[in-house]
C-alpha cells in the first residue's frame, strides 16, 4: 500500500503529489509553490478523488498563509477547481479556522483515519467468497491513504471475504483500468479489469455479489454524487437484487444540501470522450437513494431513511 506522504504531502515550500495522470506507466512526483500550482494539479487531476482533492486544497491553503499570499484569492482559486467534492470546500472551511502547516496534515491524517475506520465496518458487511464489483478509484490514491470502497475490498480481502474484484475500467479517463487495478494488484487482491459495459451481463450472468463505490458528495437525502456511470451500476444492481454501497466518509456528506437535484456536476472537456467528434463529458452522475442499500462513513453503516440515518455523520475532531 502507498504512503500517504507518497501520495501527497506538504513540505516547506511546496506542495508534491504523486501524478496519477502517468500512473501506472511511470510513478513522477509534480511539486506546486502557489495555491494556484496547487488548483491548477487539482484541475487537470494530476490529484483526484473527493478526500484527496480536499487534502491537496488543505495543503494548497496552508502553503498560500506560509508564503503570504493574498488568501482569499487562494482561497477562491482552490475552492473553484473542481466543482463537485464537497471534501474541496469542507476542507477549506476548516483551514480558514487555522491555516497552519499542522493543521493542514492534522486533516490528512484524520481523513486516513477515517477510510481505515469505514473500510472495517463495510467489510463487515460483506459474506464469504464476494466477488465485488467496484467503479472509478476509491482506493489510497483517491483519499490520502487507505481508500474508501478499496479500502473496505482491501479490509475484507484481508479477512477473507473477498473472492475477487471486477474493476470497471471508467471511461473515459479510465481511474479504474489504470489506478484501482494498480492497487489490488500491489495488494495481491485477485481481479480483473471489465469494460464498462460488461457489468450488465455478469450481474446477469451471477458473477456480482456486490457493488461498492465511492461518493464525492451524499445530499442529506441520501442521494450521491460520483464517477459518471455509477448511476447505471445502481440500476443494474437493483435488477439483480445485488446489495449496492456507498462508502465514503462523513466529510463528503453535505448535510446543506438537501436531495441530489442541488449536487453540482462537472462538465469536462469533451475532448477527454473523444478528440475528433462533438462530445459530452459530464464527469459525475447522481445515484438515487433509494437505489443505495447501506452508506458507510466511519461512524458505520447508515441505512434508509437517509435523511434520519445521516444526521450523525459529521466530522468530529
Ligand atoms: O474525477 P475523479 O477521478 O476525481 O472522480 C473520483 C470519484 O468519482 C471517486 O469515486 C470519488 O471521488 C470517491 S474517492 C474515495
Amino acid at each position: 500500500m502507498l504512503a500517504p506522504e507518497r501520495i501527497l504531502r506538504l513540505e516547506d515550500d511546496r506542495v508534491v503529489f504523486l501524478d496519477q495522470r502517468r500512473l501506472p506507466l511511470e510513478e513522477i512526483e509534480v511539486e506546486c509553490r502557489t495555491a494556484a500550482e496547487v488548483a491548477d494539479a487539482i484541475r487537470t487531476m494530476v490529484v483526484r478523488g473527493a478526500p484527496a482533492i480536499g487534502i491537496a486544497a488543505a495543503y494548497g491553503y496552508a502553503l498560500a498563509a506560509v508564503r503570504g499570499e493574498d488568501m482569499d484569492a487562494a482561497e477562491h482559486v482552490l475552492r473553484t477547481s473542481r466543482p463537485t467534492a464537497v471534501n474541496l470546500g469542507w476542507a477549506l472551511d476548516e483551514m480558514r479556522r487555522d491555516p497552519s502547516p499542522a493543521h493542514a496534515r492534522a486533516i490528512h491524517d484524520a481523513e486516513v483515519a477515517r477510510c481505515r475506520a469505514m473500510s472495517a465496518h463495510a467489510a463487515s458487511l460483506l459474506a464469504p467468497n464476494t466477488r465485488a464489483l467496484t467503479h472509478c478509484n476509491a482506493g489510497g490514491l483517491a483519499t490520502g491513504g487507505y481508500g474508501s470502497a478499496v479500502g473496505a475490498i482491501l479490509s475484507a480481502w484481508e479477512a477473507g471475504l473477498v473472492e475477487h474484484v471486477w474493476v470497471d475500467e471508467t471511461r473515459p479517463l479510465l481511474q479504474g483500468a489504470r489506478l484501482t487495478a494498480w492497487e489490488l494488484e500491489t495488494a495481491g487482491v485477485p481481479h480483473a479489469v471489465i469494460a464498462d459495459s460488461a457489468a450488465a451481463s455478469l450481474m446477469a450472468s451471477g458473477e456480482v455479489d456486490a457493488v461498492l463505490t465511492g461518493a464525492d458528495r451524499i445530499a442529506a437525502n441520501g442521494d450521491t454524487a460520483n464517477k459518471i456511470g455509477t448511476y447505471s451500476l445502481a440500476v443494474l444492481a437493483a435488477h439483480h437484487d445485488i446489495p449496492f454501497y456507498v462508502v465514503a466518509p462523513s466529510s463528503t456528506v453535505d448535510h446543506s444540501t438537501t436531495s441530489g437535484a442541488g449536487i453540482p456536476i462537472e462538465e469536462r472537456d469533451p475532448a477527454e470522450v473523444t478528440p475528433r467528434f462533438a462530445a459530452r463529458n459530464p464527469a459525475f452522475d447522481v445515484t438515487p437513494a433509494a437505489l443505495i442499500r447501506a452508506i458507510v462513513t466511519e461512524h458505520g453503516a447508515h441505512t434508509p431513511p437517509y435523511a434520519d440515518s445521516l444526521v450523525g455523520a459529521v466530522v468530529s475532531v
